[in-house]
């Protein structure tokens, strides 16, 4: 199983606050916004990552986690999406750091509280993706189920949403996932979309869906970038990380302060 981190994109909703730095290097109380997603795959045991950057930010995210978890065993890769072509774009640039595995790609400025380790070790053939009952399906992808909890659609953020269950940024894929993102024509907002992949493999009955409980985070609007950082505060989202995500960052910050202190 390998990892991807989607951390492109403009940030566009996030002005003036990503006019210097990329949204996903934003600041979740005491951390950048990276670290959650990293989060979620370490804990996983996912050693393979790759993080899919926009130009403009390249050298930020390569500054701050080039070297950071070298020594832990854990395999950082960075690529370069040229322009946000969309979600699904992210398996055709990964065709070759994914070489015929599965993956879980977790979006960068997504933030679980829920460890799927779970639900990454048991996963074999087809795709799993998740839900969360939310207030305002219209944001986000939407699943529509049935009485015996049977997906029967899923819609990209529909204007009149079927149902309230939200589809959040996690989402695992076996190796077919390539050649089909490659197959995808970008929608009427010009992007490949990943509900198109989760659509083919519900028409594959290859599907599973399962509903997540702990709190989500999508820090895309002022909002729930604020919520996100009260609730990792609260909860001590950044103490209850993976102990390896935070003795790379107590040891970057000592580096700094070295680096800072012979520079004085
Ligand atoms: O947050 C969950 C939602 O994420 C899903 O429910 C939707 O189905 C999915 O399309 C997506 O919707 P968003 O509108 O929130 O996606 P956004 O454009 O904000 O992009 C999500 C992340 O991926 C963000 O960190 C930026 C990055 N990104 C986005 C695009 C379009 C890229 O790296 N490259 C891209 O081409």
């Amino acid at each position: 199983m390998k990892g991807i981190i989607l951390a492109g994109g403009t940030g566009t909703r996030l002005l003036p606050l990503t006019a210097l730095t990329s949204k996903q290097l934003l600041p979740v109380y005491d951390r950048p916004m990276i670290f959650y997603p990293l989060n979620t795959l370490i804990r996983a045991s996912v050693k393979d990552i790759l993080i899919i950057v926009s130009p403009g930010h390249s050298g930020n995210f390569l500054n701050l986690l080039g070297s950071m978890f070298r020594k832990f065993g854990v395999n950082l890769s960075f690529i370069v999406q040229k322009s946000p072509r969309g979600l699904a774009e992210a398996y055709i640039l990964a065709e070759d750091f994914l070489d015929g595995e599965s993956s879980t790609l977790v979006l960068g400025d997504n933030i679980f509280e829920d460890d799927f380790t779970e639900a990454i070790r048991t996963f074999e053939k087809g795709g799993r993706i998740f839900a969360k009952e939310v207030s305002d399906p219209e944001r986000f992808g939407v699943v529509e189920f049935d009485e015996n909890h049977e997906v029967i659609s899923i819609e990209e953020k529909p204007i009149a949403p079927r149902s309230q269950f939200a589809i959040p940024g996690i989402y695992i894929f076996d190796k077919d996932v390539v050649e089909r993102a490659k197959t995808l024509t970008p929608s009427e907002r010009g992007e490949l979309e990943i509900t198109d992949l989760q659509r083919y493999y519900l028409s594959k009955h290859m599907l599973d869906v399962r509903l997540i409980e702990g709190a989500w985070f999508d820090t895309g609007t002022f909002e729930s970038l604020f919520e996100a950082s009260v609730f990792a505060r609260e909860k001590k989202l950044g103490d209850r990380s993976h102990p390896m995500i935070n003795e790379a960052i107590r040891e970057f910050n000592a580096e700094y302060k070295g680096i800072v202190s012979l520079k004085k």
